[in-house]
């Protein structure tokens, strides 16, 4: 989403309660630290309670980030045995400049995404081999972070403002835009290499412009998009009012079809499907529904949706987890099937029953993420990109083409 995160505070929440009894485990020089549920069950009359979401944090270790905070033993499956968290690349003069729309192309070994400016574009690669060669050069020093920079690409002026992204299709990139002023949002295809030239797909619902189009998944068997649009491009002043309601739509690109799948959200955002494709997740962070002034008795929630199989309208809707601090944002599952969200503290990992196992904590907001190969997790954390190393491997988001399993 367009993050309003300038909300996102710095404070910290230390020492829970006396009787906190938390199990530090020194998986990997310090970086992580396991924390009992049963041990904050109750913090009595005199707990340190937090009483908010978005500038407290849940760190009652007060462990330096970045870290591996586990609360359930099959967390540890997701990590292996030697987990490793850094941050490998900075841009200290954009403060959103790893945002949004992460996309992997394993050809090149190069992530895509994009930061954010109320103005232009900001379209940013990164060299996941150079990546790896500079962390090669820290191993086994006290350093753990390193600046491999991005370089930032010039992108053709059909396209405004990506803010979610996917694939690969072939050999190019999907992403949906917020459009830009009077501009449209978009669904686009932009070449992953020179001359990163773009083809519209989409911009319109029976001649009506979308509000500002969030983020976006490719169905694994039918290959239709589906793509989230909300009005944070209106909050965000980069966009007129809105004129639909924030919802969930299915685009067939070879016939063409484009409907609703899903409704009444306050402000639908993420979307994941199952590897298997039967089972739709959509986050809505309502909570984040005005600009510089969240409303934490909003939405902070990840629904879980069944996809119905002629239709494949989003049907069943039940809650599937509700974040403890920001928003989710961005959402994506490993091949097991546990479901990753960005959130106000790093990415928080569920398993598909929705039982919070851990956390990849950041101490800042991560508004998404993607699987870079297996057991390699990059996070965008705005100012920060992360690279996790874990045991984890990715569900495979690329595909040859939009010809899908007809439904
Ligand atoms: C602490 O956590 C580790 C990792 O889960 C576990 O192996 C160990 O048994 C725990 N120790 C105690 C005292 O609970
Ligand atoms: C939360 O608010 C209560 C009541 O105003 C206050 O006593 C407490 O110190 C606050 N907690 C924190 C962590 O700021
Ligand atoms: C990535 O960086 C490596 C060296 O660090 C270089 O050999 C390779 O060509 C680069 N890849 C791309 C796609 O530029
Ligand atoms: C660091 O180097 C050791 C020894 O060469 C190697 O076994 C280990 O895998 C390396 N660690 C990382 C994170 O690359
Ligand atoms: C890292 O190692 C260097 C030299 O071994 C030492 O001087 C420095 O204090 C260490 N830094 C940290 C943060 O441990
Ligand atoms: C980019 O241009 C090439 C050459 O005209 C074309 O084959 C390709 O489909 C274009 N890609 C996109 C995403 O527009």
């Amino acid at each position: 989403m367009q993050v309003l995160v300038q909300v996102i505070g710095l404070s910290w929440l230390g020492c829970l309660s006396v009787n906190a009894q938390v199990n530090l485990s020194n998986i990997n020089g310090g970086q992580s630290v396991f924390i009992s549920p049963p041990t904050f069950a109750v913090l009595g009359a005199t707990g340190n309670f937090r009483n908010s979401s978005f500038t407290e944090f849940f760190n009652p270790t007060a462990t330096e980030p970045p870290f591996f905070q586990i609360f359930d033993n099959t967390f540890l499956d997701i990590l292996g045995p030697n987990p490793t968290f850094n941050i490998v690349s900075t841009n200290d003069i954009l403060e959103f400049f790893a945002h949004e729309a992460p996309v992997f192309v394993k050809e090149t070994n190069e992530l895509f995404f994009v930061g954010f400016d109320q103005t232009q574009n900001v379209f940013n690669k990164l060299n996941m081999t150079a990546v790896e060669q500079a962390l090669e050069g820290i191993n086994g020093t006290n350093i753990t972070s390193i600046n491999v920079p991005a370089t930032q690409i010039p992108l053709p002026d059909t396209v405004h403002q990506i803010n979610g992204g996917t694939g690969p299709v072939g050999s190019s990139l999907l992403f949906v835009t917020n459009g830009q002023g009077p501009l449209p949002p978009s669904v686009v295809l932009v070449n992953a290499k020179e001359p990163f030239n773009a083809t519209v797909l989409l911009d319109n619902f029976f001649g009506r412009q979308f509000n500002s189009l969030d983020d976006v998944k490719i169905h694994p068997t039918s290959k239709a998009i589906f793509f989230t649009d909300v009005s944070f491009g209106f909050l965000l002043q980069i966009r007129p009012p809105p004129m639909l309601p924030n919802q969930v739509y299915r685009f067939d690109v070879t016939t063409g079809v484009v409907r609703v799948v899903a409704t009444d959200f306050e402000k639908c955002n993420g979307i994941a499907f199952s590897q298997d494709g039967k089972v739709a997740y959509v986050t809505d962070t309502g909570a984040l529904s005005s600009l510089g002034s969240p409303d934490q008795t909003k939405t902070a929630t990840i629904y879980k949706f069944d996809v119905d199989p002629i239709s494949q309208v989003f049907v069943n809707r039940r809650v599937f987890a509700y974040a403890d601090t920001g928003i989710p944002d961005g959402i994506e599952l490993d091949a097991a099937g546990n479901v990753y969200a960005g959130c106000g503290d790093g990415v928080n990992v569920w398993s598909s029953e929705g039982v919070l196992l851990g956390k990849f904590f950041t101490g800042g907001t991560v508004a998404n993420m993607a699987f870079t190969g297996d057991g390699r997790l990059v996070l965008l954390g705005g100012t920060n990109v992360y690279l996790v190393k874990i045991a984890a491997k990715g569900q495979n988001l690329a595909v040859p083409s939009f010809q899908g399993v007809p439904i």
